[in-house]
């Protein structure tokens, strides 16, 4: 133990002359690439327009933080923070590396890499809407959007940070900072508060509201493959056999509980207790390959099938989908066609333009 101690100190302070190191080389980082008001984060495509701002607010606690107004200037800032290097002790991991835009912010394999190599214990979640959440993490550990961002800040696996305090001291060296701080936030002064102010903006901006299924809500789906119509019932519909909706509801096909779906009769991570995790939003789920808490499932179609009949029992099981006798899971009995179904409608959930809208994107490319 004391070997490793040594070990992790030594790494350290390598890490930390590498960062002295690059500070006289400065020429060597890149510089993000911003024109000045070049995007609109304010202009919101919010899937639930029909809303008032009052309700939206009334609803989803993070929707707005009065003391943390969304501006442009801030989003862009969160923006370069997102996908800055120097948010990891080593500047080797930013927020983007392992949640990337193409995948709906997730990231393309069970287990992500960290700032010393190690692998994340849990698949990185896609990240989209936020602010129409109520908790976050796969056990809903965080509840405040501002809280939530600096916590793989200071994650051990993750970016290793775990004196906050070292963060604004770092980033006032980049030549960079400053000046986005100064637009802002009105000065040039870099603090915690500020950095996990920008970066909640930027999150808060994140809105993904334009897939096919929102064009179809807005035209009685006339745009749907009949197909995708015989999936969206047997998604949504209250008495349909698969019953998705029970959990996976409103238009972020979300949930405000966790729930054990008997992926395993043995849980090794208990998520919230009991094998209990976030429902997921699906918005985007099509493109955020592999699925669940772990990443055990590389393909739509395998999750269908878990549903379908591949629930298992085990004593914190969801009730929904336990049978009718109470002995054992649900066994959905989904017909080829259905399950195609299913599928076909879960693709409608994507929005090509969030995946690809230059303001969401790596500004240091
Ligand atoms: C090394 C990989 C990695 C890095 C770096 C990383 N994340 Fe994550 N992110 C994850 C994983 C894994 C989870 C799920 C963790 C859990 O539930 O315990 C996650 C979860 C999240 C969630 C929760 C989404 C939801 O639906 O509840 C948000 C938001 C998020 N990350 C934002 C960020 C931000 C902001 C940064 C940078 C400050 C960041 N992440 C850096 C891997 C990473
Ligand atoms: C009892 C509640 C419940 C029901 C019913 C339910 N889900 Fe889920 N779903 C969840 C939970 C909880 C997770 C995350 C579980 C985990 O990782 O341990 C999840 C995960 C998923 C994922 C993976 C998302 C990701 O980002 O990894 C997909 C896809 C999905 N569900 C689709 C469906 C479909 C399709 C149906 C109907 C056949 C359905 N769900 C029924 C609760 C439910």
């Amino acid at each position: 133990m004391k070997n490793l101690n040594h070990v992790v100190f030594a790494l350290a302070t390598l890490a930390f002359f590498a960062v002295a190191c690059q500070k006289d080389s400065n020429s060597s980082l890149p510089t993000p690439k911003l024109v000045q008001g070049q995007y609109d984060y304010l202009d919101l495509n919010l899937p639930f327009s029909h809303f008032s701002e009052d309700q939206l607010s009334s609803a989803f606690p993070n929707y707005k933080n009065v003391e943390n107004p969304l501006t442009n200037e801030g989003a862009t800032l969160g923006r370069v923070l997102f996908y800055d290097g120097h948010l990891s002790i080593n500047n080797l991991i930013s927020c983007g590396s392992c949640h990337l835009q193409s995948k709906g912010f997730a990231d393309p394999v069970p287990f992500s890499t960290g700032f010393k190599l190690g692998k994340t214990t849990r698949n990185s979640m896609s990240i989209a809407n936020m602010s129409l959440q109520r908790n976050y993490f796969w056990d809903r550990r965080a509840s405040k959007l501002e809280e939530q961002v600096m916590m793989p800040v200071q994650n051990h696996i993750e970016m290793g940070i775990e004196k906050l305090g070292v963060l604004p001291i770092k980033l006032a060296e980049v030549p960079y900072y400053p000046a986005l701080f100064e637009a802002a936030f009105g000065d040039s002064e870099i603090t915690e508060e500020r950095i996990s102010f920008a970066l909640a903006q930027y999150l808060r901006s994140m809105v993904s509201g334009n897939s096919r299924f929102d064009e179809g809500a807005a035209n009685e789906f006339s745009n749907f493959t009949e197909l995708e119509k015989i999936g969206m019932e047997l998604f949504t519909g209250w008495d349909s056999r698969a019953g998705c909706a029970n959990c996976h509801g409103g238009l972020l096909f979300d949930g405000w509980s966790s729930e054990n779906i008997g992926l395993d009769a043995v849980y090794t991570d208990q998520g919230q207790g009991d094998g209990r995790f976030k429902v997921p939003s699906l918005r985007n789920v099509a493109v955020s390959a592999p699925y669940m808490h772990d990443g055990r499932f590389n393909t739509l179609e395998e999750v269908i099938d878990h549903y379908d009949n591949g629930v298992k029992m085990n004593p914190g099981l969801s009730w929904s989908l336990i049978d009718s006798t109470g002995q054992g899971a649900k066994r959905l009995g989904l017909t080829s066609i259905e399950k195609k179904a299913l599928v076909a409608f879960l693709k409608t959930l994507t929005d090509e333009q969030y995946l690809k809208d230059p303001k969401f994107s790596d500004p240091f490319k």
